[in-house]
């Protein structure tokens, strides 16, 4: 049978009037069959056989190794200049501040600050030291033993430097109700930024 190709085939079958016309595909729809088997098989003999590419897994975890030296590397940086870290003063800084202190920190030490089972941090008494950066460091590290978390897990650098300085905003404060009687006594001289009297 000669055949335009060009022209739908109307295929010589008819059932209770009804026949099937063969139409032609557009040949760019071929084209694009013809490439997704082929890239099929790349796919195949890349991530399958010869095993080249990381599968999903492997990428993975290649992303979080690499994710872990980037936030080892900030946090390296942190810790190496801890010393001389300034005290924030800014009112969006200290806002920041306040709002994990309230999330993260009022559990332990109350709302106002006057302490429930980490001591009161309204008061001038320091368990571990008043100057900003042994602040920082005790919320970096934190006091696992005694129940003081270390928040460098939790918390961002910049998280711990805000709600470090928010803390120095507590001192003195007049308390609604009585605070956390002192743990320890008043230190003896205080230097550094954020030292309190
Ligand atoms: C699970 C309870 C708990 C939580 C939550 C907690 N703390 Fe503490 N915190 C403690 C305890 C307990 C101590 C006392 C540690 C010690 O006696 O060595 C402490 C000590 C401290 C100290 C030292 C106080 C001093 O007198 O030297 C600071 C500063 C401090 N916490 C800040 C924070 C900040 C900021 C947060 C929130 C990011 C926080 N804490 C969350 C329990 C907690």
């Amino acid at each position: 049978m000669s055949h335009d190709p060009k022209e739908p085939l109307l295929l010589d079958h008819n059932y209770d009037g009804i026949q099937e016309l063969d139409n032609h595909l557009p040949r760019w729809w071929v084209w694009l069959f013809y490439i997704t088997i082929i890239f099929a098989a790349v796919y195949l003999v890349y991530y399958h056989v010869a095993g080249i590419g990381d599968l999903q897994a492997a990428e993975y975890a290649g992303e979080m190794k690499s994710g872990e030296q980037v936030k080892g590397a900030a946090m390296g940086k942190f810790e190496a200049g801890l010393a001389s870290l300034p005290l924030l003063t800014g009112p969006a800084e200290l806002e920041d501040g306040r709002q994990t202190y309230i999330k993260y920190c009022a559990p332990c030490h109350r709302a106002d600050g006057g302490g429930l089972v980490g001591p009161n941090l309204a008061d001038s008494y320091w368990v571990h030291g008043s100057n900003y950066t042994e602040t920082v460091k005790i919320i970096w590290e934190g006091v696992p033993a005694k129940g003081m978390i270390t928040w460098k897990t939790v918390l961002k650098p910049q998280q711990v430097q805000t709600v470090a300085s928010y803390i120095y905003t507590l001192r003195g404060a007049k308390l609604g109700s009585p605070g956390k009687l002192p743990e320890n006594q008043l230190p003896a001289k205080t230097a550094g930024p954020g030292a309190f009297e």
